[in-house]
């Protein structure tokens, strides 16, 4: 493992641009489940009905509680999550100058948090709405948030109630008064145009891509790993498990992420000139 490592940052020093794609697995060890495998969130939550707008409206409408229990738990975790090792080393790679940017499909802001500048999110982001009617996009408060499920919560008033309760509680656009959702990407939802055109861009262009806690199963995030092998990038995997990627990754480092990317940054910070 340890010369595999050095070869990684050898790799990585003799690169003129190195670009990360990131999924669930760069975020499990800071306590924010995968979506699949054991103990993810679709084995819990049906995808069919938890992953995409209309099965949450109609869970709002016939079990409005369940909902309730699903966004609090979503709530919670992620305001309980803060950056792990990987997230900070890909920070520092960047600020190395080392790393052009990072395509993560997770919704979460640790890779920001964990000093990233240059994050490109094909999925979306949890801590932004967007208005249903005019698209006109806005911080969400997770302060305020958090007070409304906590008031939500504290009231266990009947089906009817609680509908009108959560529709009350739903955010409104400044500008035209619509309800907000969140501005992520839902199953049968287009990615947002913008970070696409530029996650593609920068898979044709690097020559090293870091590929790390990610099924790769869900396009078209997915082909972007290809993308980049098919312009002549070196693939490095990180993951638990072998993926679609293995078969055609350079590279393919079985274990944390957590543990295995801090050590290839310090060899890259080694190497660099002083
Ligand atoms: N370090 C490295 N890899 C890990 C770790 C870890 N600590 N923990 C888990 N993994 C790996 C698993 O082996 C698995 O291959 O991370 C991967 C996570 O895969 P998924 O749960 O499928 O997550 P992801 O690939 O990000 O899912 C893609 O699917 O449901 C949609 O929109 C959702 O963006 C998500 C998309």
């Amino acid at each position: 493992m340890e010369d595999k490592i050095k070869e990684i940052s050898r790799r990585i020093l003799e690169s003129k641009k190195v670009v990360a794609f990131t999924g669930a697995g760069i975020s499990a060890e800071s306590g924010i489940p995968t979506f699949r495998g054991q103990g993810g969130i679709w084995e819990k939550y049906s995808p069919a009905i938890y992953g995409n707008l209309p099965g949450l409206a109609l869970t709002f409408l016939i079990r409005p509680k369940k909902l309730l229990r699903f966004v609090t738990e979503v709530y919670e975790t992620f305001s309980a999550a803060q950056p792990n090792p990987a997230h900070l080393a890909l920070g520092r790679l960047e600020q190395r100058d080392r790393l052009s940017s990072v395509i993560t499909q997770n919704i979460d802001n640790l890779q920001e948090r964990g000093g990233s500048r240059n994050v490109i999110k094909l999925h979306g982001d949890l801590y932004r709405l967007r208005c249903l009617k005019c698209q006109a996009q806005r911080p969400l408060d997770p302060t305020n948030f958090g007070l409304v499920l906590q008031e939500l919560n504290s009231t266990q008033p009947g089906r009817l109630s609680m509908i009108r309760k959560i529709r009350e509680a739903i955010p409104r656009c400044l500008d035209c008064g619509g309800g907000m959702r969140p501005d992520i990407v839902f199953f049968g939802e287009g990615l947002p145009q913008d970070e696409w055109l530029r996650a593609q861009s920068e898979a044709q262009s690097c020559d090293l891509m870091l590929v790390i806690g990610t099924s790769s199963l869900v396009y078209p995030a997915a082909s972007i790993p290809h993308l980049a092998k098919s312009n002549g990038a070196t693939i490095v995997e990180i993951t638990h498990e072998k993926s679609s990627i293995s078969f055609f990754a350079d590279y393919i480092l079985l274990g944390n992420a957590g543990d295995l990317l801090p050590p290839i940054v310090e060899a890259v910070e080694r190497g660099l000139p002083k």
